[in-house]
């Protein structure tokens, strides 16, 4: 429901866990870009919270077939996007940003595909339409127009810095996983001691970029399409989901070899 989530509160699977409360900033300006991103992408946040997939998530209600895709995808996403930034790390436009150990999710990503798929987990996965879809978005953003990538970064790391224990503890319990963390290694961000702190910080690297109204406009568009290439993701599991079979779900890797931990 909108009212619940706009002010940012949302009990998730009955289990009174709460989404961190939005921030109100009183010193925030209207040209501030990350003013400019949360007003911007304000109606498509409410979006992309509101479709299917992410609201039974948020319930516990998630098989594990679909969430190991969700890792997949996130996987070539988080690939694409790091090794684009890398690429453009010493770019005026994105150097500020650049913060490899606290953010970046390659190798948490691999780590929890390895857990799930196996030893051969490289072997066993593949980048679905719609992670393609996004995936060279964020290539073609990267090698042309590197400034734009600050968009893509703003909408998946702020993002997982707001959600990812709520999301972590959701996905824990509902799929029970063990609580050493395997398997949601995604949501753990070691590195940050408080989430709340570092937004912070990021926010005012992305206000002490020199960019004019315009960059700034076009920064808020890309913004807007990185929800827009999250939600079809979302959609695209929605639509796998429904082509599962409860009872077949738990039962191990549909086109693995027939060795799998079935627990996994
Ligand atoms: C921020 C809730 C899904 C991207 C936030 C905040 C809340 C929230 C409460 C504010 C945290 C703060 O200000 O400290 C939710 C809920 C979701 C959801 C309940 C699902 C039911 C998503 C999705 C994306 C996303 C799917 C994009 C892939 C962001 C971004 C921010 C954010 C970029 C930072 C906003 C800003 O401060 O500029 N979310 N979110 N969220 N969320 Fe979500």
């Amino acid at each position: 429901k909108a009212e619940d989530s706009a002010n940012g509160v949302m009990a998730a699977n009955g289990g009174g866990v709460v989404y961190e409360d939005r921030e109100v900033n009183e010193n925030a300006r209207t040209e501030d870009l990350s003013e400019m991103l949360a007003a911007g992408t304000k109606a498509v946040h409410e979006k992309a919270e509101n479709t299917q997939f992410v609201k039974d998530f948020l319930r516990g209600r998630i098989r594990k077939e679909l969430f190991k895709l969700g890792a997949v995808a996130l996987y070539y996403t988080y690939t694409a996007m790091e090794e684009e930034i890398e690429r453009n790390k010493d770019h005026p436009s994105f150097a500020p940003l650049y913060f490899p150990n606290e953010l970046h999710r390659h190798e948490a990503l691999a780590q929890d595909l390895e857990y799930f798929y196996g030893e051969d987990w490289q072997n066993q996965i593949s980048c679905s339409s719609a992670a393609q879809h996004y995936v060279d978005r964020i290539h073609e953003v990267g090698q042309t127009d590197p400034v734009l990538l600050v968009a893509h970064a703003y909408t998946r790391y702020m993002g997982d810095l707001s959600g990812g224990q709520v999301l972590k503890k959701v996905a824990q319990r509902a799929l029970r996983l063990p609580p050493t963390g395997e398997g949601v290694k995604f949501y753990e961000f070691d590195s940050i001691h408080s989430a709340k702190a570092f937004k912070q910080l990021y926010r005012s690297r992305m206000n002490e970029l020199e960019l004019d109204a315009q960059t700034k406009e076009k920064l808020v568009q890309e913004a807007v399409l990185a929800f827009q290439f999250n939600m079809e993701v979302f959609d695209e599991l929605e639509e796998i989901g429904k082509t599962i079979q409860d009872d077949v779900m738990d039962a191990g890797p549909i086109h693995g070899d027939m060795q799998g931990d079935i627990s996994k």
